[in-house]
């Protein structure tokens, strides 16, 4: 205890050394999802530490107790979101996204949060400043709270980011070479794809548009700025992407643009729970690692996948700790164990745990690669299938669709990953592949956060920007197709003047001649 408190008195001494240049940042993570919040924790908890005045909205509170660190939860916003989730999982991620359902939620969210009494408090309190704003990069309101604050952007993510991200910061948006992060498809796709890819993508950018004259409005009701959010998207002086070259094309950046892939959001090792510990201690002959992340529930899975899971885990000579989040499992086998909640990271650095059988989401698939344990992926949601098609592509470990599992291939599956030793080998050579960086991803994003701080923004690392019409060379094109045709036109009226002049001159000689 008194450990504790002396070192918390050492750390606070040294955020006060550290004050000197020290900023005030605002950052709002909205979504409520625990992956999109715990990918920048430790940054957020990093910066106070560096002496920074933070301040940040967020639906998962760490309870942090730091002199300069201020959360402000929005948990609230679980309820209203959840309803999003459970539409996707009923209609499948591309039905919902111009579905009228969807757009009735969606607004629903948004009223809900920006009218939060304690968002309201810090937009609407007119002495309050930041020199800063990190804010989440995902279509919505909130990149307006830059005209309302005045001062420079960071947009964060913890996946790639969107195509309009990417274009605010002058990278290409080519989406047949870098389609959309959620497409399963990634590389090397057929032309069914290709279509399916431009013409998706073409539709949300017009829907994007629509949607910014909406959030307009928001903006003016909740945050009382006049303002043109898709405007101070493209006004974004910096983002943040992990782009991990494991999950994600491989793209071109401008120098604004930061990725943060390789393990920020990895949290120093700690002890695991004593219950725990003692069960992965006694598993010498490997355990699984089975959790479906934090949006798709194993308790709400389908009594059918649910008996076909049980009976595939009863079946395997390992011990399977499974994230299942009720106090009871009905028949749940011997050599199965259920927590509602495991410290992940903890479970798989144990030198026991032997595969994790996972969901999918990007996080959980880093926190395995770090840890050297290889994969079952059965993806729900979002980039889930992206990711799972380049976990098998990559040989990190093998997919199963939850349509089509069954205990046979679902066995089978477990027992080639754990008995061919060139899935963990392949994880850890690519795991070493991306670690391999000149500055930790930690010190990076506190490096360029002070850059934009210095430099008040970072607009001139930003590459050219260019109307659509001109980037997909319409213009130039037009223009040369219609000189061409001008010359073809041209060619074609004199042949046919020279022919007809011809045929007047020849039928005057035939005239002569005949008279
Ligand atoms: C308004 O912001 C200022 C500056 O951060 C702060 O000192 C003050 O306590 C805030 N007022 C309220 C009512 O939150
Ligand atoms: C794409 O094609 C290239 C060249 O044919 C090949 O080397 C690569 O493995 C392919 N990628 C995938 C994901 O199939």
């Amino acid at each position: 205890m008194f450990l504790k408190y002396f070192s918390l008195f050492l750390l606070t001494l040294f955020i006060i050394i550290n004050k000197n240049d020290s900023a005030r940042i605002l950052a709002v993570i909205p979504t409520a999802s625990y992956s999109h919040q715990m990918f920048y924790q430790q940054l957020w908890r990093q910066l106070a530490i560096q002496g920074h005045d933070m301040v940040v909205i967020t639906t998962d509170p760490t309870g942090e107790t730091l002199p300069n660190f201020k959360e402000i939860s929005i948990r609230e916003s679980y309820g209203p979101f959840k309803k999003i989730i459970d539409l996707i999982l009923e209609q499948g991620m591309f039905n919902i996204f111009f579905s009228s359902e969807m757009d009735e939620l969606g607004k629903e969210l948004i009223h809900f949060q920006l009218g939060l009494p304690q968002v309201q408090q810090i937009v609407r309190n007119e002495s309050e400043y930041f020199d800063l704003l990190m804010v989440e990069h995902m279509p919505g309101p909130f990149y307006a709270l830059k005209k309302r604050f005045g001062c420079p952007m960071i947009g964060v993510v913890s996946l790639d980011g969107f195509p309009s991200s990417h274009e605010a910061m002058g990278n290409p948006v080519y989406s047949v070479l870098y389609p959309y992060s959620l497409f399963p498809y990634q590389e090397n796709i057929s032309l069914w794809e290709r279509i399916i890819v431009v013409v998706f993508n073409g539709l949300a950018r017009v829907f994007e548009q629509f949607d910014g004259l909406r959030m307009n409005v928001y903006a003016k009701d909740y945050f009382g700025v006049d303002v043109d959010v898709m405007e101070m998207l493209g006004e974004t002086d910096m983002l943040f992407v992990n782009a991990n070259p494991l999950f994600t094309v491989v793209r071109p950046h401008t120098p604004a643009t930061i990725n943060l892939a390789g393990g920020i959001h990895m949290k120093p090792p700690r002890e695991l729970p004593k219950d725990l510990k003692q069960f992965l201690d006694k598993g010498k002959d490997g355990v699984i690692y089975f959790s479906l992340g934090s949006n798709v529930k194993s308790k709400e899975l389908s009594m059918e996948l649910r008996e076909t899971i049980l009976t595939t885990l009863s079946q395997l000579p390992y011990k399977v700790l499974w994230k299942f989040e009720d106090d009871t499992l009905p028949g749940k086998p011997k050599n199965v164990m259920i927590t509602k909640w495991a410290p992940q990271q903890d479970v798989l650095r144990h030198p026991n745990v032997k595969l994790f059988i996972t969901q999918g989401g990007i996080q959980s698939l880093e926190e395995a690669l770090y840890s050297h344990v290889p994969m079952v992926v059965i993806p729900f949601l979002a980039d889930q299938e992206g990711n799972a098609v380049k976990v098998q592509s990559k040989g990190l470990g093998l997919t199963l669709h939850p349509t089509t599992l069954n205990t046979n291939n679902f066995k089978n599956a477990i027992l080639e990953v754990l008995k061919d030793p060139k899935y963990k080998a392949n994880v850890k050579l690519l795991a070493a592949q991306i670690q391999d960086q000149p500055m930790t991803p930690m010190e990076k994003a506190i490096w360029w956060i002070e850059y934009v701080l210095r430099h008040k923004g970072a607009q001139h690392l930003k590459g050219p920007k260019i109307p659509l019409y001109q980037y997909y060379y319409f213009d130039v094109l037009g223009a040369l197709v219609a000189t061409v045709f001008v010359i073809i036109l041209f060619i074609w009226l004199s042949f046919k003047g020279i022919a007809k002049c011809c045929r007047s001159l020849t039928s005057k000689d035939n005239k002569i001649k005949k008279d």
